[in-house]
């Protein structure tokens, strides 16, 4: 038997949400909302959590994988139904069983881990997460005895005007003594709206002669419920600002953290600089000592150390040491820039590597290519690299100049040390050494 099991609930529909993505889907700091939920079960416990799916569970299974065990709730019967479709799996597991909402993704470890080790030290039958706000939310509203005990949650919508009044308001996450739990669930009664509620166990377990803790939390953003796209918003801003405090602590400067964008997946060096409206996205990596932005977009991009990106857009590219780019240079993706690269405005770079001291400074387009070392690609190159059906390669060894406005049409290659003069156009391989000019480009001979 294990200690801990979770059980997260993700069935329920999210209409509120108006979206044919299931709502546990919709993206939030760069990862699905479940996410969220999972990662933090996943360093609660060693068993993988069990996820309760029902609406998009297809969906749900394609985007998690095996990162969780899948218990279908073919019918949203409540809250206590759902968690009942675990119980055959989880019957006899552990001692413990946390059971909290897909939809909740700013719960804390900390907070949970405290919840946990209340409810194995106290030995209660359920011990919950309550929350002292002024603002119900809709949230069921937890009773208490006249010794202080907690007698029962009441849901909203039948609640006395005097419950109606109570601060004190159910979370919606529980800990419990798995025996109990698994004993007690099958007799939830059914409500009056045909669901089944896992809050009727908290009744349940006073008339047994168990008892309830609860764990009093005051903070109302920790326990944040996304039911449409405005909780979405400020779930997102939430998570900004603890990811942002996370770098700045480990050393980036954020010049103004409330316009800066770095999702939950990016990974930063110390000293590196963040200039405001500047979007970090995916899978991307910077190293130490960059200044990134303002008015920058890097995704799914490995940035190597002491880099500087101004007013960019950088996808799928991987960009070396010492490297600076923008103001306005797209990187696209396959785009790999070798050390020391300078590529200046209205640059678009896509499937290729510039070798180490390229220089590229306004106004080129290069694609499918292969650029050596101390290449200087003159004003207003393009690589000619589709022919309307096919891509085609472009190569250009080290030292070459590329006069301004040359044309090269792919499949072509340029010669170390070779130099195209200005305006030509390229279809023939130019050896290297020589120069070549004119439309189409020939090579000059005895090249004084
Ligand atoms: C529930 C609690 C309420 C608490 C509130 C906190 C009940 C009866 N009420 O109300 O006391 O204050 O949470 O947010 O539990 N779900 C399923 N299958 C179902 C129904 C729900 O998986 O059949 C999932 C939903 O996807 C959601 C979660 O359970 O993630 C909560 O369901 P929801 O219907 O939003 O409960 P509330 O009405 O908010
Ligand atoms: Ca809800």
């Amino acid at each position: 038997m294990t200690e801990l099991a979770v059980v997260i609930l993700a069935a329920g529909e999210g209409t509120r949400m108006k979206s044919s993505l299931p709502k546990v889907l919709h993206p939030l700091a760069g990862r699905p909302m479940v996410w969220y939920a999972v990662e933090t079960a996943t360093r609660l416990s060693a068993d993988k959590p069990v996820l309760v799916v029902g609406h998009g569970a297809d969906l749900v299974r394609r985007t998690l994988g095996e990162a969780v065990v899948y218990v279908e709730q073919a019918e949203q019967l409540g809250t206590g139904h759902a968690v009942l479709q675990a119980r055959p799996l989880l019957t006899g597991r552990s001692r413990t069983v946390l059971v909290c909402y897909a939809d909740m993704p700013l719960l804390t470890v900390d907070t949970l881990s405290r919840l946990v080790t209340l409810q194995q030290r106290s030995g209660a039958a359920i011990t919950m997460l309550t929350l002292l706000a002024d603002d119900p939310m809709g949230f069921g509203r937890v009773v208490r005895g006249p010794a202080g005990q907690v007698q029962a949650i009441v849901e909203e919508a039948v609640a006395t005007p005097a419950q109606l009044a109570i601060r004190e308001l159910n979370a919606g996450v529980y800990c419990f003594a798995a025996d109990w739990l698994w004993s007690q669930l099958p007799n939830l009664p059914l409500s009056r709206k045909g669901e089944y509620y896992l809050t009727d166990l908290i009744e349940m377990a006073v008339s047994d002669g168990q008892r309830v803790e609860a764990l009093v939390s005051e903070d109302a953003e920790e326990l944040l419920g996304i039911n449409n796209r405005v909780h979405l918003a400020r779930a997102e801003a939430i998570l900004r600002r603890r990811i942002n405090e996370k770098w700045m602590l480990s050393g980036v400067t954020l010049v103004d953290p409330a316009a800066t964008y770095i999702e939950s997946t990016v990974e930063l060096g110390a000293d590196t600089v963040i200039y405001p409206n500047t979007h970090l996205q995916g899978k991307t990596i910077v190293g130490t000592g960059c200044e990134i932005g303002p008015n920058t977009l890097v995704r799914d991009s490995i940035i190597g150390n002491r880099c500087a990106i101004r007013a960019s857009v950088v996808e799928e590219a991987r960009i070396e040491d010492e490297v600076d780019i923008g103001p306005f240079a797209h990187l696209r993706k396959g785009a790999h820039l070798g050390s020391r690269v300078h590529m200046g405005n209205f640059g678009e770079v896509k499937n290729s590597y510039l070798g180490p001291g390229t220089k590229m400074g306004h106004f080129s387009y290069v694609g499918d290519a292969t650029i050596g070392a101390e290449v200087n690609i003159g004003a207003g190159t393009i690589t000619c690299n589709f022919d309307g059906q096919r891509k085609h390669q472009t190569i250009i060894e080290d030292g070459a100049f590329i006069g301004s406005d040359t044309m090269l049409v792919a499949p072509v290659r340029v010669g170390a040390g070779a130099k195209t003069g200005a305006g030509s156009v390229v279809t023939r391989d130019i050896p290297s050494g020589s120069l070549a000019y004119g439309v189409p480009a020939r090579v000059k001979s005895n090249d004084k």
